[in-house]
């Protein structure tokens, strides 16, 4: 079981699904399903889109199927029967996932979800609690951090691949909030605890920093 935490745009997607491939283990990605949340939230007309009733009902019936694919997403995403991968990385559902992730019942209904995905071989899960909350016991941890203006500039190349306009200094006042609500909030905060690795991506390319991965997970094998 490896974890990797981190603050968006640190590289945690891409390193995770790379890890994943190299040492033939499964893969979740939990952030997804906080998007995947928001996403049908933006789709019903609730009058109040953060009641934690209605939020708490829509997290309990989230049919969620993540395909992986040979792209750089890595993942194709279904809910409730529809792929809707394009749809999950649209500003305003990033900024709801961010919402919805501070409410202390919705992440209760989802960690129960994101242990389901722990399977032979191994998995690699990456998110902001996953070696902190969801899979304390991992065999290795790792949290990955990167200057802010870095993480705008990788943002920014992900949403035009995806078609999204895209202003980098938007995006890093975006991010400088999500930063903020993400490290601040009082239940599963983002942070590195002590059995944590942490690699800082800002100058590192990729297959350096996959390297680096392995060679930790090795040693903790041998
Ligand atoms: O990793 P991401 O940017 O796709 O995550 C979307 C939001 O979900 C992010 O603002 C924080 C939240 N999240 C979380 O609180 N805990 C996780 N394990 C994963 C994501």
């Amino acid at each position: 079981m490896i974890t990797i935490d981190g603050t968006s745009g640190a590289g945690k997607s891409t390193l995770s699904c790379l890890l994943a491939d190299a040492l033939g283990y499964h893969l979740l990605n939990s952030g997804l399903l906080y998007r995947a949340l928001a996403y049908l939230l933006l789709q019903d007309n609730a009058i109040d889109r953060l009641d934690n009733i209605h939020l708490q009902k829509l997290a309990e019936q989230l049919d969620v199927h993540f395909r992986r694919t040979t792209t750089a997403g890595c993942y194709q995403v279904e809910v409730n029967g529809i792929d809707v991968t394009d749809k999950l990385y649209d500003p305003a559902c990033s900024t709801l996932a961010s919402q919805i992730a501070v409410k202390p019942n919705v992440r209760a209904v989802l960690l129960d979800k994101q242990r389901m995905f722990r399977q032979f071989p191994g998995l690699v899960a990456e998110g902001r609690d996953m070696g902190s909350i969801v899979f304390q016991d991992a065999n290795k941890k790792f949290f990955l951090t990167a200057l802010i203006e870095e993480r705008a500039k990788r943002r920014s190349i992900q949403l035009q691949e995806t078609m999204f306009h895209a202003n980098v200094h938007n995006i890093e006042r975006q991010l400088a909030m999500r930063d903020q609500r993400d490290q601040q909030r009082a239940v599963a905060p983002l942070k590195p605890t002590e059995d944590m690795v942490i690699i800082d991506t800002t100058y590192l390319s990729r297959k350096d920093v996959l390297d680096n991965m392995l060679k930790k997970v090795l040693e903790t094998k041998e």
